[in-house]
């Protein structure tokens, strides 16, 4: 077989930014770096993933924009919330939450509690000057959402809802793409996220099952994370039609009156279309949030289960004529959002890292004085999101299309987008 001669193109210009193999050990803080006083309500699963994150930032993202120093953590048992303390690193914990509002050495509130501990302590915190960070959904129903935006955005302390997708690289590219106008003019968003952990009838009744304590069921666990990137990625939901069900009425513990699973059609202000999906009744779906946006230039694609990669499909891109098709963009290079504090390229990140980029863009606006949105979702964020899921709610129940309420306050601009 004769030589073929190969043609390799010019060298692609060396990265403005590295990351890894050459810059590990090289980061120098200079100056003292400020401590901020981290007070935390909840030790479970976001209690645990929160606490890992200020960790983290501690000794990652070299020098941290605050040194995050664990004050106190509160949970409801005394000797679960005393391991907590002693396995976290806080300097103390308590049982009461009102405890942690009145601490002065606590300067930022995180709520990593249930649902309905969001409004109470996340107000009181704040009137007490407190930066604030609460998990979603912000409120059990749109109405609480927006009495926790107004009455904490009164206070002028920082405020996050931790809607921590949006900090995973390879989302924040998808937005960079959206808003640089490479996918062009959007026509579709389709996002679901699937779980399994339900599925059993002999699974007791939870506080997720508990619309006192939840609000919603899959519709404000799930779906509210779908529709913050809906929001975040194509802009504003305008109407919607959707469907409800609750396959397992009765369990151990107690009557189910929330939704197991939901389903919506949305329309979007700026002329999309799009679905919406969640639920924890899908066998063999351990957390499976994805979604694809096609617009008239090109499409994206995104899968949580394998979180460092984009799917990429751009029409009649050369080289390559011949070879057309989603490609897959492993989302590690030094260039990409937060990698500049990892590993280098191809040495993976995962789920507990958006946590930590999430907790340190919020430390860097309360150490700049630095808008939070609008990469981080503020309250008023929040708030519309749950206005998202109450519309769903009220067509669910209606049979009819819903329009999505909008109350007051100026709203996050979209991202601009060119076609
Ligand atoms: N962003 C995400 O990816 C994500 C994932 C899971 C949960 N969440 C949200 O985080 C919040 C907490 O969920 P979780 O999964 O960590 O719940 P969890 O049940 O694992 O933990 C709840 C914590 O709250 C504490 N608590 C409950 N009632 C209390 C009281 N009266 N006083 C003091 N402490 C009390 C419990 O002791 C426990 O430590 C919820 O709002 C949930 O929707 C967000």
């Amino acid at each position: 077989m004769g030589k073929r001669k190969q043609s390799i193109g010019p060298i692609p210009p060396a990265p403005s930014r590295q990351a890894g193999f050459v810059t590990m050990g090289a980061a120098a803080g200079g100056k003292k770096i400020k401590e901020i006083g981290v007070g935390i309500l909840g030790y479970a699963f976001m209690g645990k993933a929160h606490s890992n994150a200020y960790r983290k930032i501690a000794y990652m993202t070299w020098p941290p924009p605050l040194m995050p120093k664990l004050v106190a953590i509160c949970g409801r048992s005394e000797s679960a919330v005393a391991e907590a303390a002693r396995r976290f690193g806080y300097q103390s914990y308590t049982t009461d939450w009102k405890r942690l509002v009145r601490d002065d050495r606590i300067q930022l509130f995180d709520n990593a509690a249930p649902n309905n501990l969001h409004a109470a302590p996340t107000i009181a915190a704040a009137e007490a000057g407190k930066h604030v960070v609460c998990e979603k959904p912000l409120g059990r129903t749109a109405d609480e959402s927006y009495d926790i935006w107004q009455r904490v955005q009164k206070t002028g302390v920082k405020h996050m809802c931790a809607f921590n997708y949006r900090f995973v690289p390879a989302v924040r590219l998808a937005r960079e793409m959206l808003e640089a106008g490479e996918l062009g003019e959007i026509y579709h968003f389709r996002g679901r996220y699937l779980q399994e952990w339900i599925t059993d009838p002999g699974f007791q009744k939870v506080w997720r099952l508990d619309r006192k304590v939840a609000g919603s069921g899959a519709l404000g666990d799930l779906g509210a994370h779908v529709i913050d990137l809906a929001r975040y990625l194509v802009g504003e939901i305008s109407s919607v039609s959707g469907a409800t069900r609750t396959f397992i009425k009765d369990r151990p513990g107690g009557t189910v009156d929330v939704d197991d699973a939901v389903e919506a059609v949305v329309e979007f202000a700026g002329g999309a279309v799009g679905t919406i999906e969640a639920s924890r009744f899908c066998l063999g779906r351990k957390n499976g949030m994805t979604f694809e946006i096609n617009g008239s230039k090109g499409s994206i694609g995104f899968d949580l289960e394998r979180l460092n990669e984009l799917q990429v499909y751009l029409p009649g891109s050369k080289p390559g004529a011949s070879a057309q098709g989603f490609r897959t963009v492993l989302v590690s290079e030094a260039t990409h959002p937060f990698w500049q504090w990892w590993w280098p390229h191809g040495h993976m990140i995962g789920w507990e890292h958006a946590m930590v980029h999430e907790l340190h863009h919020l430390l860097t606006c309360i150490a700049k004085n630095k808008r939070v949105g609008p990469h981080g979702a503020t309250f008023e964020d929040g708030y519309r999101a749950s206005e998202v899921c109450d519309a769903i709610l009220r067509s669910a129940r209606s049979g009819r299309r819903e329009a999505v309420k909008q109350s007051l306050g100026p709203n996050q601009p979209a991202p601009a987008r060119s076609s």
